[in-house]
């Protein structure tokens, strides 16, 4: 992918306009420190330092301007050409992927493909995207998944923490989906405006509303380091990590 010619433009949809709940604290997961930097910092300059990445377009609530500045005052290596203002997320992770996609349509010139990613994802590593942008080009809409150790039940709550059993799928066909997801930037966008026309909000990943969208997703082999800082012990197992020196970027 080195013919700038041959490769297809690519843009990087970051959402970091989540609140972090499961976390809790004053401040969003992606605001936090590890390793010494905001985990959104570490994420952004994962992202800006693939050579096939064209363009970087964050996502982040309304009220964060002050702390998404600080955190790229936190960078060691300049973005400039590369990052976009960050726009506005909305109160759901699909709609804050939307924002991001729309703003990459308004300004600078609309990608071929695009990779969403999410913020809390600082662990992303170069092989990962390389795999991810390969994967997207090839089938048009690809995401990442890791193979389960655990047996996967489906359930259906009926008391609180009781949830009766409907179905145990095979461990072997399941896959933990992560991010970064790659896609067609047409077929994207048009699945999340459909969606938004039809009043469907709500799905957690782009793989499952593109699947919706009547898209044939892949799943290409993800990275089992590349957890989602989800929980509180996400957080210090990050922290330890990267203090460690673990993807340091
Ligand atoms: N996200 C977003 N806009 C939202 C919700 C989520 O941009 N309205 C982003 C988060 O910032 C995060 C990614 O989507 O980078 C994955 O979401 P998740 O891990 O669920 O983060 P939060 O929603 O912030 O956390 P929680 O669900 O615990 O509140
Ligand atoms: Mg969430």
């Amino acid at each position: 992918m080195s013919d700038p010619a041959a490769r297809p433009r690519t843009a990087a949809v970051v959402v970091a306009a989540g609140k972090g709940l499961r976390i809790g604290g004053d401040l969003p997961k992606q605001y936090r420190r590890v390793g010494g930097r905001a985990v959104l910092t570490r994420t952004l300059a994962a992202l800006a330092q693939h050579p096939d990445i064209d363009r970087i377009q964050p996502v982040i609530a309304p009220d964060a301007a002050d702390f998404y500045r600080e955190c790229l005052a936190d960078l060691d290596i300049d973005l400039g050409k590369k990052l976009s203002e960050p726009v506005e997320g909305g109160a759901t992770r699909q709609q804050s992927v939307r924002a991001g996609l729309e703003a990459l349509a308004v300004t600078g010139g609309v990608p071929d493909l695009v990779l969403v990613h999410d913020a809390a994802r600082p662990h992303v590593a170069t092989d990962l995207i390389d795999r991810a942008i390969r994967a997207g080009r090839e089938h048009g809409a690809a995401v990442p998944g890791v193979a389960v150790s655990d047996t996967i039940k489906l359930v259906e709550p009926i008391a609180p923490g009781i949830g009766r059993v409907h179905e145990t799928p095979a461990r072997e066909a399941l896959r933990a989906v992560q991010t970064p997801q790659a896609f067609g930037y047409a077929a994207l966008i048009a699945a999340h405006r459909r969606a938004a026309d039809e009043g469907r909000d709500g799905f957690t990943d782009d793989g499952a509303l593109a699947e919706w969208a009547g898209l044939q997703v892949v799943v290409f082999e993800g990275d089992a380091a590349n957890r989602k800082i989800t929980q509180p012990s996400d957080l210090i197992e990050a922290d330890r990590s990267f203090s460690q020196g673990a993807g340091d970027v």
